[in-house]
């Protein structure tokens, strides 16, 4: 399974993806591209030094943001990915490119999806809300990305207490640790492995032996 990743940030969810090909605990895929908007992404020196291609594109340097959908549809497309991977992502997928890679594309967002998502709810923020309302149980979500946000066809979910004195930061970290970085390759590996079935807006492990 050929991925390009697409990141913003850190990167620590794209480096849980590339340890996880190198240990064989993802198989049958390879990362051939990481894209992120922002040149300063730590994300990007994560590629570099496994020798990925890295390639910044930003909404900035393009005179609107249609010019923007279609450049970077059309890099995506020459690039020629089996599944597009938004790993801490914060530019908005264009529509384009959701048909053009209808069911290829997936993005983990850290709460248990329909809570605590869309519109202003990344990063940091997710955890300040998922603080400030005093839920007990929080998470991370991998979906399908289709045009809505946030809304795609639910591949798997793993849930995180929340803890008495947790600050955001303690709870993001929590979070990643013990449910992006494990669902994340996992879902890769299933999905490079045929263990998935999307039908009408639903994911099932298909039964494999
Ligand atoms: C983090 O907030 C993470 O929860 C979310 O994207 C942000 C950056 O992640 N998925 P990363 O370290 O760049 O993978």
């Amino acid at each position: 399974l050929k991925i390009v990743v697409c990141v913003s940030g850190g990167g620590t969810n794209l480096q849980a993806i590339l340890d996880a090909v190198d240990e064989g605990k993802v198989t049958n895929t390879q990362v051939i591209a990481v894209i992120s908007n922002n040149a300063g992404a730590g994300a990007l020196d994560r590629a570099r030094a496994r020798k990925i291609p890295g390639i910044v594109m930003s909404p900035k340097k393009y005179a609107d943001r249609e010019a923007y959908n279609q450049a970077f549809t059309g890099r995506m497309q020459e690039l020629a990915p089996d599944l597009v991977v938004l790993a801490g992502f914060l530019v908005r997928i264009p529509p384009q490119m959701v048909s053009a890679f209808s069911g290829r594309i997936v993005n983990i967002h850290p709460s248990l999806i329909p809570s605590f998502c869309g519109v202003g709810y990344y990063g940091l923020k997710v955890h300040e809300k998922v603080l400030e309302r005093g839920v007990k149980i929080t998470g991370a979500t991998v979906h399908f990305v289709n045009e809505g946000m946030d809304e795609g066809p639910i591949i798997s979910q793993k849930a995180v207490p929340v803890e008495e004195n947790d600050t955001p930061e303690i709870l993001q970290r929590r979070v990643m640790e013990q449910a992006e970085w494990i669902l994340l390759p996992k879902a890769i590996d299933d999905i490079a492995n045929g263990r998935l079935r999307l039908e009408d807006g639903r994911v099932y492990s298909a039964s494999y032996f």
